[in-house]
């Protein structure tokens, strides 16, 4: 395996929340980073924090909806670094409503950022790990991916999407890992109440009082931090394991 500080990881949805924390922890062990969202002054900053602390890191402006711009921020790691050994597909939003307000712009957009932009990460990387024959891709899927909940029923058809297509690509791998024995992992890591800005991507302002009070009510939700330890977790398993989900809640969520 390449050495840790030999390491390319991109990172969608860094400029906040777990991508953030994800990064950083990722710095910590010495990989490199491509740091990829639309705010690009939230990636500048945590581009200076990381290489403060002795990292290297690169900012890439991206809306992962845009198929070209996904594929930039991987040619800049590919050209910059030289190689992609993790991709952490983590950009998502939430905009929860009930499904009898017919949100379909909310609709639209989350199935394009949650599942299509998910998607194109995995499109432009794969081919780079394919010809390396090893890689990581990490999907930050949800406990959404597993359950269902009211006011939450495209949310959850997005993120059940993320787990279909994660193992879909992971038994595919497997089998041609069987042939050409390459090393590519497929980890979803699926979260609980994680407290991060995502609450501000619920646009109904009756649904988002409501997530607001449902994610105020936990004496001590998870936290970044605590999503990216399992990802560390997952990328520091020796090569031949994949750690294929990681399902993480507070101690108080209950469902
Ligand atoms: N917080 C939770 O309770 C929780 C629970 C389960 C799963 N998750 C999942 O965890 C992931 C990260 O969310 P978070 O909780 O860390 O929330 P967050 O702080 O709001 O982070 C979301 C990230 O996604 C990026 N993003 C959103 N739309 C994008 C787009 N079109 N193109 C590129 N980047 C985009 C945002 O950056 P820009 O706005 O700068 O583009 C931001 O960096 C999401 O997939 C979410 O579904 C969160």
């Amino acid at each position: 395996m390449t050495e840790r500080s030999e390491q390319v990881a991109i990172i969608t949805g860094a400029s906040s929340g777990i991508g953030e924390a994800a990064a950083l922890a990722l710095a910590g062990k010495g990989v490199k980073l491509v740091l990829a969202a639309r705010r690009a002054d939230r990636l500048k900053d945590l581009t200076r924090r990381v290489k403060d602390a002795g990292g290297q890191a690169l900012p890439v402006t991206c809306d992962v909806v845009d198929r070209g711009q996904v594929a930039r921020v991987v040619q800049t790691a590919q050209n910059e670094f030289g190689r992609i050994d993790i991709l952490i597909n983590n950009a998502g939003i939430m905009p929860l409503a009930p499904m009898a307000k017919c949100r379909m712009d909310d609709w639209d957009a989350e199935i394009d950022v949650n599942i299509k932009g998910l998607l194109y990460g995995i499109g432009c990387a794969l081919p780079i790990m394919l010809e390396q024959k090893t890689g990581h891709i990490i999907n930050v899927s949800s406990v959404a991916g597993r359950l269902i909940f009211p006011n939450a029923a495209v949310y959850c058809g997005t993120k059940h999407a993320v787990h279909a297509i994660s193992e879909g690509l992971r038994s595919e791998l497997a089998a041609q890992s069987k042939e050409d024995g390459n090393r590519i992992r497929v980890t979803v890591i699926a979260p609980g109440v994680v407290a991060t800005e995502l609450i501000g991507s619920v646009r109904d302002e009756e649904s988002r009082k409501g997530t607001e009070g449902f994610y105020h009510s936990f004496r001590q939700p998870l936290l970044s931090e605590d999503i990216a330890a399992s990802i560390l977790y997952a990328i520091e398993a020796p090569p031949h394991v994949d750690v294929n989900e990681i399902l993480i809640r507070p101690v108080e969520q209950t469902i």
